[in-house]
């Protein structure tokens, strides 16, 4: 089973950039990039992925910094980028959308941190076989005026070059920033084409998870608190639920993977799909994640094989990609 899982060419639908680095490849950055190679430098990478029990969101959150400074020039953030993408193709993830919060800083503008992040995709995506799609991500705990700024860069871009920036994410500490102040910027978005993909529910707040629900969206990142009300109207809707397993339970916004919601949404036959999230701060890949799911929920080959489908069927992708990654889902199992 692992070794077909392996195999698998699959979709990753949930995976913020700055995350999904593993160890390794930080490591390599830091090397390439930076010329670091101290063992003060290899502890601190050990302790970036290392979950103590009962860790929380706010840990989770700790461990960005860490990213966030090795990608904080031109070159870390070319390269990480690469990097990122080498290592979901080699996972044997064929279509990979990938979500970063544009960030200004002395050696970049939003604008540059886009650009810089495009033109990597479009080098990466000529090395390996893979498509790869876009979505700047609105930080919830950073000002309102940044949010605009990152969709108008989307809307922008996204005319320049629409089949690599699909939509856009709204992330962050659920914890900080309020999701009616951002409501109309991402109305904005959606007006302007772009898809929604929304953190909701990653944690029990439940008038922020009505707001949600009746601003809509294209795909639900976690889901966690929906409830089975909720589960039922993203079905009704046909919204799929961003499942994370290993963030989820390292979190600790669920207490084990067993009574992981994912149980619930196959039980209730709502539309779902399996995403890493961060799979470098969570130390897995989508594989593994795949591997988690099968030994808990007792998955088959065929229901592994239909989750994929689902995420086909829910990705940002053309018609034509679409028809693509199926063709290549059916050799696969053809081959089996
Ligand atoms: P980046 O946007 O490429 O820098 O990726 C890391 C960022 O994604 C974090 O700083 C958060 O804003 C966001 N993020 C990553 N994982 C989560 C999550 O589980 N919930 C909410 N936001 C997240
Ligand atoms: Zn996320």
């Amino acid at each position: 089973m692992i070794k077909f899982l392996q195999g698998l060419p699959k979709v990753e639908l949930h995976a913020h950039l700055n995350g999904s680095l593993n160890i390794d490849s930080i490591k390599e950055l830091a090397e390439n990039v930076y010329g670091q190679q101290s063992d003060e430098f290899a502890s601190m990478c050990e302790r970036f992925i290392t979950f103590k029990k009962g860790s929380n969101l706010n840990d989770c959150f700790q461990k960005f910094a860490f990213v966030h400074e090795l990608t904080s020039t031109r070159k870390g953030l070319e390269r990480a980028t690469e990097l990122t993408i080498r290592d979901f193709a080699k996972d044997n993830v064929m279509y990979l959308e990938l979500r970063t919060t544009p960030k200004s800083n002395d050696n970049m503008t939003r604008r540059a941190y886009l650009e810089v992040v495009m033109a990597a995709i479009e080098k990466a995506t000529t090395e390996h076989a893979i498509t790869v799609k876009l979505l700047p991500s609105i930080n919830r705990g950073e000002p309102l005026e940044v949010a605009e700024e990152t969709v108008a860069l989307a809307i922008e871009l996204g005319q320049k070059e629409p089949e690599l920036i699909a939509g856009i994410d709204f992330s962050g500490d659920p914890n900080q920033g309020k999701f009616s102040d951002f409501a109309p910027v991402l109305e904005k978005a959606r007006q302007h084409g772009l898809k929604l993909a929304i953190h909701c529910a990653e944690i029990d707040n439940p008038s922020e998870i009505r707001e949600m629900l009746m601003f809509g969206m294209s795909r639900c990142g976690h889901g966690t608190f929906l409830g089975n009300s909720g589960f039922a109207h993203m079905k009704e809707q046909n919204i799929p639920i961003e499942c994370c397993l290993s963030s989820n339970v390292k979190t600790g916004t669920v207490s084990s993977f067993g009574s992981h919601h994912l149980k619930q949404l196959f039980l209730a036959d709502a539309p779902k799909v399996l995403c890493t999230d961060d799979c470098g701060v969570f130390d897995s890949t989508l594989s593994e994640e795949f591997v988690l799911a099968s030994e808990t929920f007792g998955l088959t080959r065929s229901q592994c094989i239909d989750l994929t489908m689902e995420a086909v069927q829910h990705s940002f992708a053309s018609p034509e990609e679409k028809l693509k990654m199926k063709m290549r889902l059916y050799a696969f199992t053809r081959r089996q």
